[in-house]
């Protein structure tokens, strides 16, 4: 039986830096839900749909073929056979991707792809949907968040690192929409599961809640062994 982390939380907690660390260090395999949303989210905007257009983007749906593989331990994602890791991480995919994963079609498809990754490895995968939905029977299950300005100054930070100008108040409000959807759509919303613990990052660095979460696996095997 393979064993599973499920990781989930709103937009900027550090799900993904945190996620990949622990894999690393358990040697499981990390896999990143919101990168394969955005590879359909892609494929949506690349055919000029509009958000609202539901039936378009459940069409558009059933012509986009989204695999993972791993290159020297790091998911690469193909949409119809094209790696596409390097466009879409934009704040434009990631904001069709939170508005085209509201669609019952887009959920169907990336889940079961997601299940059966989970089937055959050990894996620490993060999302909106994967304690609650994707791995309900997840051996360890966190809802990671922190305050939204935090979150914001985050990815304000990283931005500007990367040499890109941009505006703080705009880029909070963005996350505020986001979470706005994510947490009132009808489909799969994004709420911690009862049996996920809570661990809020804004006063946390990140090897504290990396240390955190492989405290929480250690005692989950160690109770597992002594039954
Ligand atoms: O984690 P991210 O920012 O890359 O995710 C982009 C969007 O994809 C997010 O706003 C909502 C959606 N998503 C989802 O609905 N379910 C998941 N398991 C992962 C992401």
């Amino acid at each position: 039986m393979s064993y599973s982390i499920a990781i989930d939380g709103p937009a900027g907690a550090g799900k993904s830096t945190i996620a990949k660390r622990i894999a690393k260090q358990l040697g499981f395999i990390y896999v990143d839900t919101g990168a394969m949303y955005r590879a359909m989210a892609l494929h949506i905007l690349r055919k000029g749909i509009s958000p609202e257009d539901g039936e378009a983007i459940s069409r558009a749906c059933g012509d986009a073929d989204i695999t993972i593989r791993y290159e020297n331990g790091e998911q690469v994602v193909l949409l119809n056979g094209e790696n596409v890791n390097g466009l879409i991480r934009t704040e434009e995919v990631g904001n069709m991707a939170s508005a085209s994963s509201v669609n019952g079609d887009v959920r169907k498809k990336l889940v079961s792809l997601q299940q059966r990754l989970a089937e055959t490895a050990d894996v620490i995968m993060d999302g909106r949907d994967i304690g609650t939905c994707v791995l309900p029977r997840a051996d360890v299950k966190v809802y990671l968040t922190a305050d939204a300005g935090v979150r914001a100054k985050r990815r304000y930070d990283e931005l500007v690192q990367k040499g890109a100008s941009c505006d703080l108040d705009k880029i909070e409000q963005d996350i505020i929409d986001r979470d706005n959807r994510d947490m009132n759509r009808e489909n799969s919303p994004l709420r911690q599961a009862e049996d996920a613990v809570l661990l809020d990052s804004s006063d946390m660095t990140i090897d504290e809640v990396v240390e955190n979460i492989i405290g929480m696996v250690k005692r989950q095997t160690d109770q597992k062994g002594r039954r």
